[in-house]
């Protein structure tokens, strides 16, 4: 909706129509001008005859004559005065009765009263134009209230179309107004009602902190007449207070949950038949069914290849789904890097031969550099992040695991020479399922979740990763965990 505060032409119109004031013979100022002027001449008239008379040689002028001077003086003095009183009388008249009218016209106006039109003042032109000028201010504020009054009606249309429950709330926390939807989203059961003046953190027994200068967002499980659900809020400062937007979210997080319910049954169901398949593989490959020609060997063995690659895969998914639903239990415990950077690299060192990558591990850890971290899960950290360099680096490529400690934190970075990352890739690379080119699901073999893992296992264990990469040139991997008093 445009709220637009232009000029309205035809208003601009209306208060410009008349010439300016100096030059027009009807005005206020012309006619007392005029009196000031007749007044002075008649000033100067008297004043010439009276000095005259007296100048004048007393024997050359009969009583006769100077008597009658004195009388058309007397007489000249009474049309004068009588003149002047008149004019006097009609300025008056013509200013004070519309004088008070357009005062009366203004306080009705600045009362509110806009419905009367301001009636054009005859007389003085001065005063048609400022009787003209009233009426247009009335007519312009008529049509903004108008103008208010429809975006008015369209704003409280929208809110009440709205299925989020909207409320105002003012600098002292008490609720203003609110939309049907905040009446029915916060319906009562253990809560209050919603009603004007209430304070919004006793209506949604929120801590009041939570309505600060900056935006705020959080989530409630509530009891209400319908029964329990899902609230999520955000709280938006205004000028003046603040809106609170609530929104009922409990079907969007039972599907949450259900997902997670699902792809955590069906991964698991679907371990147990791999881990047999596994099994019988290795059996098969050690013998246990008889001799294998090379053919049949070969053949196992890729089976038993892809096998691992879907096990990962589902490992992969599971972990991904307990770390969305906050449910992947971890154990914490001092760990000794030194030795988890070798079993890192050792564990990949074969895999690095088959793709004749180089890969080697520079360590300068001191014994006794120990971090808080779940043993098991570092090196599952370690492993994606070596997997991941040796995968997307050419044959005769290097890869090192340079690992040290710099101002109390162990600093592991994985350094390769492969393709490396475009930078618009880079701040997507922890997403779950993101690869940069379309070929790498199969060139990895994997769904894209190994960076997501690896983020999220490492902010559990509180440390931080970051990735540099120059395309053609080869990309770091760099984690920071704080170092801990060895045991
Ligand atoms: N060292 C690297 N060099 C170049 N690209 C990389 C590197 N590491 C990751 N990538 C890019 O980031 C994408 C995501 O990596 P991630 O480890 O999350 O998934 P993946 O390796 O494709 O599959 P998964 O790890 O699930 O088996 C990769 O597909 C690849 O495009
Ligand atoms: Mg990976």
């Amino acid at each position: 909706m445009a709220f637009s505060g232009g000029p309205r032409p035809e208003s601009e119109q209306r208060l410009c129509k008349h010439p300016p004031m100096a030059v027009r013979r009807s005005g206020i100022r012309f006619q007392i001008s005029l009196l000031l002027l007749l007044s002075a001449l008649n000033g100067i008239f008297l004043l010439t005859v009276i000095v005259g008379l007296f100048a004048s040689d007393p024997t050359s002028v009969s009583a006769e004559v100077e008597d009658g001077i004195l009388s058309v003086l007397l007489v000249w003095v009474a049309l004068f005065t009588l003149v002047t009183v008149f004019s006097a009388f009609r300025l008056q008249k013509s200013l004070s009765d519309p004088m008070a009218m357009l005062s009366d016209a203004a306080r009705r106006v600045a009362g509110g009263e806009l419905d009367r039109a301001i009636p054009v003042q005859q007389g003085a032109d001065e005063l048609r134009d400022l009787s003209g000028s009233l009426e247009s201010m009335r007519q312009n504020l008529v049509s903004s209230i108008d103008e208010l009054d429809d975006q008015n009606k369209t704003v409280t249309a929208m809110l009440d179309a709205l299925r989020d429950g909207v409320l105002l709330v003012d600098e002292k926390h008490r609720v203003e107004s609110w939309n049907p939807a905040a009446e029915y989203v916060l319906e009562q059961g253990e809560y209050p009602r919603v009603r004007e003046g209430q304070r919004i953190d006793q209506l949604l027994q929120f801590d009041a902190s939570l309505f600060s200068d900056q935006p705020s967002q959080t989530e409630q499980d509530r009891e209400t007449a319908r029964g329990s659900f899902h609230l999520s809020v955000h709280i938006q400062p205004l000028p003046k207070g603040w809106v609170v937007v609530t929104r009922d979210v409990t079907k969007a997080v039972e599907i949450t949950n259900l997902k997670q319910e699902f792809m955590s049954v069906v991964t698991h169901e679907l371990k147990t038949p791999l881990t047999a398949i596994q099994g019988y593989t290795r059996l098969l490959l050690m013998g246990k069914g008889g001799d294998l020609s090379p053919k049949q060997a070969d053949l196992l063995t890729r089976s038993r290849e892809q096998t691992g690659v879907l096990y990962k895969m589902v490992n992969d998914l599971l972990d991904a789904s307990r770390l969305e639903g906050g449910n992947l239990a971890l154990d914490i415990v001092p760990t000794d890097l030194p030795a988890q950077v070798e079993d890192a690299v050792s564990a990949f060192s074969g895999e690095a031969l088959r793709r004749r990558v180089k890969l080697r591990l520079r360590s300068q850890l001191l014994p006794g550099s120990v971090v808080q971290a779940d043993p098991m899960r570092l090196q599952q950290i370690l492993g994606n992040l070596v997997r991941n360099a040796i995968k997307f680096t050419e044959q005769g490529g290097k890869v090192t695991l340079h690992a040290r400690t710099h101002g109390g934190f162990a600093v592991l970075a994985i350094e390769d020479t492969g393709r490396g990352i475009p930078e618009e890739a880079q701040r997507h690379l922890f997403e779950k399922f993101f690869q940069v080119e379309r070929g790498d699901k199969r060139l990895s073999g994997g769904a894209g979740l190994g960076l997501y893992i690896v983020d999220q296992l490492t902010r559990a264990m509180n440390g931080t990763i970051e990735v540099r990469s120059v395309v053609g040139e080869g990309s770091t991997f760099t984690l920071r965990f704080p170092l801990v008093e060895a045991p």
